[in-house]
């Protein structure tokens, strides 16, 4: 396949144009297509919004010359100029195959068919494709700009080949290919999400905290941890000196508790055997004492970003600094 220069984003929306910024940004052609033909001036508007980000976010490195734009609601014109393409409609099973299905049909079969669904599986997507080799899901988080994770999600017809050519082209785009194994819907991220916002709606039903307040709960706490470890290594830290194993003892006992809507599955010999393997394998031979402090390093830092920004946490440190200054007055 000749190198990849011109992305076709089919759905210009928040995501399409997200995808869009980071493409030209990266030095990739994008051609837009949407149904809505009013859609263009937003289209562009969002791009030439986030460029400037983009921009300050890699102002210390040498970046290829930027790709141009344009848009188009002729979806054959997007299918003869694009090298790949890249799906953004609404989240609609019907529409969603329809629309690759006609892309599948009408394009050169060298070339890659990426959807940006955040939760369908893509089996079900390429099951009526007449190339489905070459279909599989890009899932990427919101600003599709500036956050690096794209979830990669190859359905049971997709060849090594594609997935090593969407691999190449999403790292060229300064992005972090999380490949998923093993389709599932809402792949990983967004199960995650998912089930978190589940346990919201309950917290709101039940009138237990407001929006606010359940926001609050994870950026003071959690969420300033959750940029620089997963769930799993911070467990692992969270057992102390005595590792996943007094972590277990601790916290297992509390699945049976009623502390979330959802079931939790059995905590048998397995599960705990790939928590506590997986996690000692993610410290990559480094001391707890050691991640302790790469984790807290960043935690300054991050917080004295938001600092700046006056923003969560950094409101908090703001007030504190204030507070301090009229006392020491
Ligand atoms: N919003 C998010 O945070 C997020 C994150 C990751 C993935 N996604 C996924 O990305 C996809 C798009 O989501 P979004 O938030 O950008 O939606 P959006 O509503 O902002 O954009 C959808 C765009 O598709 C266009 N469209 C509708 N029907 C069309 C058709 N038949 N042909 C061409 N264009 C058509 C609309 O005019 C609109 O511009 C969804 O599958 C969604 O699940 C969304």
């Amino acid at each position: 396949m000749k190198k990849i220069k011109t992305i076709g984003i089919i759905g210009t929306g928040l995501i399409g144009s997200g995808w869009a910024a980071r493409a030209i940004h990266y030095g990739v052609n994008v051609i837009g297509f949407d149904k809505n033909t009013s859609q263009e001036s937003s289209f562009k508007e969002s791009v030439n919004r986030a460029l400037p980000y983009l921009k300050k976010l890699t102002s210390d490195l040498k970046m290829p010359k930027k790709g141009k734009l344009c848009f188009t609601t002729n979806l054959n014109e997007l299918i003869n100029l694009s090298d790949i393409y890249q799906e953004n409609v609404p989240e609609n099973l019907k529409l969603k195959s329809r629309i690759l299905s006609e892309i599948d049909l009408n394009s050169d079969p060298k070339k890659i068919i990426c959807s940006s669904t955040s939760g369908f599986m893509p089996s079900k997507l390429q099951k009526n494709f007449k190339n489905p080799e070459r279909f599989l899901v890009a899932h990427p988080f919101n600003p599709v700009y500036l956050c690096p994770l794209v979830e990669i999600v190859p359905g049971k017809k997709t060849s090594n080949h594609f997935k090593k050519l969407a691999k190449n082209f999403y790292e060229n785009i300064g992005m972090h290919v999380l490949l998923v194994r093993k389709e599932i819907p809402g792949h990983i991220s967004d199960r995650l999400q998912e089930s978190m916002w589940r346990e919201v709606l309950y917290l709101l039903k039940d009138n237990v905290a407001n929006t606010k307040e359940i926001d609050e709960s994870i950026t003071h706490g959690p969420g300033l941890r959750w940029s620089i470890m997963g769930i799993n290594q911070l467990w692992f830290l969270a057992g102390g000196k005595g590792g996943t194993k007094h972590f277990i003892n601790q916290f297992g006992p509390a699945l049976k508790w009623p502390w979330s809507h959802m079931k939790a599955p059995n905590l048998n010999k397995k599960i705990v055997e790939r928590f506590s393997r997986g996690t000692k394998k993610q410290t990559n031979g480094k001391s707890i004492n050691e991640i302790e402090k790469i984790r807290d390093d960043c935690l300054v830092a991050i917080l004295k970003v938001l600092k700046k920004h006056n923003f969560a946490s950094g409101n908090t440190l703001n007030i504190f600094e204030k507070n301090l200054k009229k006392i020491n007055k």
